[in-house]
């Protein structure tokens, strides 16, 4: 009696290229009677381990890697036609590979019992092209069940079938917009980013950005129906006019519609573009969100194309009309009265006399960082406009001013469940500027301005934590040397989702996105450093911990909030 291995062994050396393929794919392992009823043994064709089984209706052949991560069946338990993989407790038929518990279907093999009884096995074909359709099918049924390790397979196998990465996202993105309640929000955020991210993979290394892409869409909450979106209202030439009052009025349905009809009746992008940040910039909206997410739908239709606009603008319409409008918050109204006294028509003719080179940034760093009431940074923005410097350096001192409160937030802090302030909250300064530099390249004028004004604005307003706890101690993190590879590292690790909690991780993930611009833009690593001390410090994911402390505060009357 021979054995499978020793059958390998012994088997005729290759003659030619012809005669390799059918050794490889098709190879003898052993004789009917080495395989008793019950028995299950590991057999190699090829390269490939395949597993032969032995029940009261034949002899079949498997794979013997388990489809959900990989380990052995050969371990597990055959019960009549069915093996159990003892690692997870996934069941495959073993005549036809189904998965009758778990998520994906073993690979099966033919078997030959030629009439003297060796047992000949010929791995089923794997032609990865014909497989793609089928492979995003599953993608689609992974996502719609939030099943990861079903994506993150069939991602791989797509990758390896060179299906297009970008497109892969698309999937995922063209079918959580619709379903996020209010606009999307930080999921689409994240899978712009993720893309942006792609081409610093290469081949199968690009599941990582786009496996997180497909998280954040898991992640979110989402209704189990779509939204419509409303019939396209016929283009008129005060159409733009019209938008920015229904979002005014949080008529979302409205503004969706006209946004729509003038999609359809081919406006340029740029002048899409500049409708939407225009009312993104009416308002200091959700702390800096609504403008961040202009900022991302855009950047998303630049890579993807202009034709998914519909999608993408529709379903951040509600994500603006809905936002909070923070500018008619009390603690945003010194700065408010103040803005309100000047007109930003007048200031843009400032503007247009900047001289940022020999502008002395000092006075406005200092109150940012370190003085300042919130009556007086109206004023100290101002002032700096008026001497010269320029709206890209007012955003520069924003930027820096956040960095430095990030490297001095005593960490240990965002385990306080009484006090809502945390690592997020300083992010956002750095996104935010960022965003709202964005606007103002794109659309230089007063909208703009008014955007970079609340940047500067909440640069001073991460300060409130500190302001009534303590300023920590200046801390140090070691970079690459380079700001090109100190960025690639940072923006490699904040997609390593380290902090467990998607919202984290969609926050590390723009953070990192946006300092490398910022770095990149000023020369200067700080940015760099202080996103490097939020990726690496341990978070506390106290968002259950922190909304029952909060809820009981609030309705025992522990605390009042204005
Ligand atoms: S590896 Fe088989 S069930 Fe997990």
């Amino acid at each position: 009696m021979t054995n499978a291995n020793e059958s390998i062994q012994n088997a005729p050396a290759p003659h030619s290229s012809t005669d390799q393929v059918a050794h490889e794919n098709s190879t003898v392992v052993g004789n009917i009677s080495d395989f008793a009823e019950g028995v299950m043994k590991v057999v190699h064709v090829g390269h490939r381990r395949v597993l032969l089984v032995r029940t009261a209706k034949g002899l079949y052949a498997l794979d013997n890697a388990c489809p959900h991560q990989g380990y052995g069946l050969a371990r597990g338990d055959l019960a009549g036609d069915t093996v159990t993989c003892i690692w997870h407790n996934w069941k495959f038929a073993v005549d036809t590979g189904e998965c009758v518990v778990g998520e994906e279907n073993v690979r099966t093999h033919s078997v030959l019992i030629h009439e003297d009884g060796t047992v000949r096995v010929t791995l089923a074909a794997e032609d990865r092209q014909a497989a793609i359709p089928r492979l995003r099918e599953s993608v689609d049924s992974g996502l719609r069940k939030g099943y990861l390790g079903q994506v993150a397979r069939d991602v791989v196998r797509l990758l390896q079938a060179n299906d297009n990465p970008g497109e892969l996202v698309w999937r995922a993105i063209e079918w959580g917009a619709p379903r996020a309640e209010y606009g999307w929000g930080h999921s689409v955020a994240l899978a712009t980013d993720c893309i942006t991210l792609l081409d610093r993979y290469e081949g199968v290394d690009r599941a990582l950005p786009i496996v997180q892409a497909f998280s954040g869409i898991v992640a979110e909450n989402r209704p189990e129906m779509p939204s419509v979106l409303p019939e396209p209202t016929v283009m008129t030439a005060d159409a733009r006019l019209r938008f920015r009052s229904a979002i005014e009025r949080e008529a979302v349905e409205e503004a969706q519609s006209l946004l729509r009809g003038a999609l359809l009746s081919g406006v340029e992008p740029a002048i899409i573009r500049e409708w939407l940040t225009s009312v993104a910039s009416d308002h200091f909206l959700n702390y800096g969100h609504g403008a961040i997410y202009t900022q991302k739908a855009f950047e998303l239709l630049d890579h993807l194309g202009w034709d998914r606009a519909d999608t993408v603008l529709g379903h951040l319409v509600p994500a603006i009309g809905y936002g909070t409008r923070e500018d008619r918050l009390p603690y945003m109204r010194p700065f408010m009265k103040a803005m309100q006294e000047h007109s930003l028509e007048t200031i843009m003719q400032t503007i247009d006399r900047e001289d940022p080179a020999s502008w002395d940034s000092s006075s406005l760093s200092e109150a940012l960082l370190n003085g300042g009431k919130r009556a007086d940074v109206f004023g100290e923005s101002f002032a700096a406009l008026q001497s010269g410097s320029g709206v890209d350096r007012l955003l520069d001192v924003a930027v820096a001013t956040v960095s430095e409160r990030m490297m001095r937030f005593v960490a240990t802090d965002d385990f306080d469940l009484s006090d809502d302030f945390g690592w997020l909250d300083l992010t956002h300064g750095i996104t935010f500027a960022n965003a709202a530099r964005w606007q103002w390249e794109h659309h230089r004028g007063p909208d703009a301005l008014r955007q970079a004004l609340f940047a500067v604005w909440l640069s001073h307003w991460t300060g409130r934590h500190e302001w009534h706890t303590k300023i920590g101690e200046r801390d140090t993190v070691q970079l690459d040397a380079s700001i090109a590879t100190a960025s690639r590292v940072l923006t490699h690790e904040s997609l390593l989702d380290r902090s467990g909690s998607f919202i984290v991780t969609a926050h590390g993930v723009k953070t990192a996105v946006a300092a490398e611009r910022e770095a990149l833009r000023t020369g200067s690593p700080v940015v760099l450093e202080a996103t490097a001390r939020f990726l690496r410090t341990p978070k506390m994911e106290r968002f259950v911990a922190a909304n029952v402390q909060q809820s009981v505060d609030f309705l025992t009357g522990r605390t009042q909030r204005e």
